[in-house]
């Protein structure tokens, strides 16, 4: 473990024991594998790929959190990007390979004007920073300063129909890039979804940087979601496309983990993971989940009435 960071949740925590115990071996076998072939990313032309540029946006004042912010350092080294690997380092250590432009998002499915728009044109969109809550299924959170567009800007640009009842997210899947793509218990690409009225809220966040700046690639450049009052997977990383759609999309950790990811996945202290609590967290960097869960991630007042009559415990 490097110096500094909290211990890192162990893949065992979060996905079956027997996949897991699966997927050691697949990676051992992999990794031999790699090494016998002589595979080496050109460390050069990763460091030209990071395009980290300062992106000046006006913060939201709406949009606060009563905590620090979590600092920029373990917001770039801790983090979740299986397609770099399943080490909470890995993406920091792996991601500067991702290649991330050109870059354009097919924007697509029940749509009156399907488009394919570039990074470069998101990023002339008007910017803002807002400061969330991001709380990890894994039971910690973070405090950070996202730099984006409401996801329903995009969406009025395309003028979705009245068929459109969800939204699908499918993110990068670069095969000459990504050193773990071939985890046996995760299908690439990685695919989110959101219902369209969670899709359409105002606190649903295209989100092109952090801290001030274009989003490193670890933290899913060139440009991800945020939904703040979800778990964190649902915020996909690098997206590519997305699709307007009239069934619910079959997402990514529903696949793997059917009984401990739902389609829902909001934070919720009353409805434990299968193998541990919600109830508290760790505020990163703390080491001890000293931090009591709030219903929603906090962000109840605004999203609760989506929810109205649901129930929450069978609607994870
Ligand atoms: N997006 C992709 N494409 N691949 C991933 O593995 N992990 C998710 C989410 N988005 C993931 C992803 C999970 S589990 C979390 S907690 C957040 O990204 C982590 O975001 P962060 O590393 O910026 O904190």
């Amino acid at each position: 473990m490097r110096h500094g960071r909290p211990a890192p949740i162990r893949p065992s925590e979060i996905t079956p024991k027997e996949v897991w115990l699966d997927r050691r071996r697949f990676l051992q076998a992999s990794a031999a594998a790699a090494a016998a072939a002589g595979v080496a990313w050109p460390a050069d032309e990763a460091r030209a790929q990071q395009l980290i540029q300062p992106l000046a946006a006006p913060r939201n004042g709406a949009f606060q959190v009563k905590d620090e912010l979590t600092p920029k350092k373990l917001v770039t080294t801790y983090n979740n990007f299986y397609e770099f690997g399943t080490g909470k380092g890995d993406p920091a250590e792996n991601a500067g390979a991702l290649k991330v432009r050109p870059w354009t998002i097919e924007i697509a499915g029940a749509v009156e004007k399907p488009m394919t728009i570039g990074i470069e044109d998101l990023l002339k969109l008007p910017l803002e920073e807002r400061v969330y809550r991001f709380r990890c299924v894994e039971a910690w959170s973070m405090v950070v300063p996202w730099v984006g567009f409401e996801f329903n800007k995009l969406a009025a640009m395309v003028n979705p129909t009245s068929r459109a009842k969800y939204v699908k997210f499918v993110t990068a899947e670069q095969k000459d890039t990504m050193t773990g793509l071939r985890i046996p218990f995760i299908d690439f690409p990685y695919v989110e979804g959101l219902r369209i009225d969670e899709a359409m809220h105002p606190l649903t966040l295209m989100t092109v940087g952090l801290y001030g700046e274009t989003l490193p690639n670890q933290n899913g450049a060139p440009v991800r979601l945020i939904v703040p009052w979800k778990y964190g997977f649902k915020s996909g990383k690098s997206i590519v496309r997305i699709e307007f759609v009239e069934e619910p999309p079959k997402t990514t950790w529903m696949l793997a983990g059917p009984s401990e990811y739902g389609f829902y996945s909001n934070v919720n202290p009353n409805v434990d993971h299968p193998r541990w609590s919600q109830k508290r967290e760790r505020v990163l960097p703390g080491l001890f989940a000293s931090r009591q869960t709030e219903m929603f991630n906090g962000y109840a007042e605004q999203v609760a009435s989506l929810y109205a009559g649901m129930d929450l415990k069978t609607n994870f």
